[in-house]
């Protein structure tokens, strides 16, 4: 077996020439007193532009930032599209991940789609920036037009299918940075479904801090009656004129605000919930309280996988795992290196896993632990009773000494 991560190619060796020339000269420019940019990204092209970090061969796709749009002080939406011309074709509400690498560490992170879905050539993805947050402040401060980043996905179970003939009334409740994919159902829906009606609760710190505040009300007057908008603020920062709600979206506000809805709640034909912790929790007791049955209640949450660099439990040795395929006599064995996620060992060795999100966030790598164990960043979307019944997941999973896995 060879070592993992070491492909016998012939190109790939002399790009580990030359990346290793560029690592040596960043070294040097840190000794000559030239530090690298916070965000070192690998594999810098022709033309001297920055391009992403190839990390483990999880096959993400290369696109260019085409447009930046500033949405409000502290919020920015990228527009990536295909230089090769491909198109991006996901469903609203479905997110994507993108590949960072920071000092050596790849940095995996979720950005829902907030544009209009279906088959797409432009896909436009929004970020808020985190007060000493490591992606989303490179992401607003400094990626430009013409920068290339390096994409996974579409991921995520948070979606609806349009459908042209569709006449439903839907009540989308989102805080901060949780409009994103509420945005992209938005304005597919209203596209899609010429007899879809939406509510939208939306929680914001303030006026200003509001995302998409401007094409919300747009979408609003040209889709007058089947959008109605509920704009809710911690402070309305003075505005004497406001014309939303005052207050936070706690089970009190929210209670209000389903109160004061233009339909019962027995018309509306689904609830999509997605936001703050505190927010989703407090609108899952009011809605399960309320008696909405359990399969017209769905929620996204924005936590991420801690990264196994902080793990304590990672096994530090090379570990070797036994790959069963269900339905298939034969297994195959191979060597996971320290560090590595059973995905990324997988991959390396030539065995193909099912896998789509790589940062534990939808599900599709999932699977049945045999033998042995196996560690997982945390949190993860792997539910209490998968975990109960062995599951596990191989893009945050990591054998802790030899094991066996059967994947679906
Ligand atoms: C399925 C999914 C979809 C997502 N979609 C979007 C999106 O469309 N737009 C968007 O802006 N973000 C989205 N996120 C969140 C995003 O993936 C990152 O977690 C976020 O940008 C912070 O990353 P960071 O590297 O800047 O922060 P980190 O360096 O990872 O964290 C810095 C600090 O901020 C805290 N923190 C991390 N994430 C958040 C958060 N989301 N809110 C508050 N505090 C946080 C951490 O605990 C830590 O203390 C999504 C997350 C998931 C799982
Ligand atoms: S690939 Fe999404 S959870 Fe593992």
């Amino acid at each position: 077996m060879l070592p993992l991560r070491l492909q016998p190619s012939d190109r790939r060796l002399g790009e580990t020439l030359q990346q290793l020339g560029r690592d040596l000269r960043t070294v040097f420019d840190g000794w000559r007193g030239r530090p690298a940019a916070p965000f070192t990204l690998r594999d810098a092209r022709a033309g001297g532009r920055p391009a992403p970090a190839p990390g483990p061969d999880l096959g993400a796709r290369e696109v260019e930032v085409v447009e930046r749009i500033q949405e409000c002080a502290d919020a920015v939406t990228l527009v990536l599209a295909d230089p090769r011309g491909g198109a991006f074709e996901y469903a609203p509400g479905a997110f994507f991940t993108l590949l960072l690498e920071e000092g050596g560490e790849e940095l995996r992170r979720a950005y829902s789609a907030s544009s209009i879905a279906g088959r797409v050539d432009r896909l436009a993805l929004t970020i808020k920036r985190v007060d000493g947050g490591r992606v989303s402040t490179y992401l607003n401060d400094q990626v430009k037009v013409g920068d290339r980043l390096r994409l996974l996905g579409p991921s995520g179970a948070f979606t609806i299918t349009p459908e042209a003939a569709a006449a439903r009334r839907l009540v989308l409740i989102g805080g901060g940075s949780g409009i994103t994919p509420l945005m992209a159902m938005i304005r597919t829906l209203l596209e899609v479904e010429a007899a879809t009606e939406l509510a939208l609760i939306y929680g914001s710190r303030a006026p200003s801090a509001i995302i998409f505040g401007e094409a919300l009300a747009e979408l609003a007057a040209r889709h007058a009656g089947r959008l109605h908008l509920r704009l809710v603020v911690d402070d309305a920062e003075g505005e004497a004129a406001w014309p939303g709600g005052i207050g936070r979206l706690d089970r009190e506000g929210l209670g209000r605000e389903l109160a004061a809805l233009p339909w019962p709640k027995e018309q509306v034909d689904g609830f999509y919930v997605c936001g703050p912790e505190p927010m989703i929790e407090a609108a899952r007791a009011l809605l399960r309280d309320l008696e909405v049955p359990e399969e017209r209640r769905h929620e996204e949450r924005f936590t991420a996988p801690q990264r196994r660099a902080q793990a304590p439990t990672r096994a530090r040795a090379a570990a070797p795992v036994k790959i069963r395929r269900r339905g298939q006599a034969e297994a195959a064995t191979v060597i996971v290196g320290p560090g590595a996620t059973l995905l990324e060992g997988a991959r390396a060795a030539g065995q193909a896993l099912p896998f789509s999100c790589a940062m534990g966030g939808c599900g599709a790598c999932k699977v049945k632990v045999i033998a042995g164990e196996v560690a997982m960043d945390e949190p993860n979307c792997l539910s209490a009773e998968e975990r109960a019944a062995g599951y596990a997941l191989t893009c945050c999973g990591a054998p802790v000494g030899p094991c066996e896995i059967e994947v679906a």
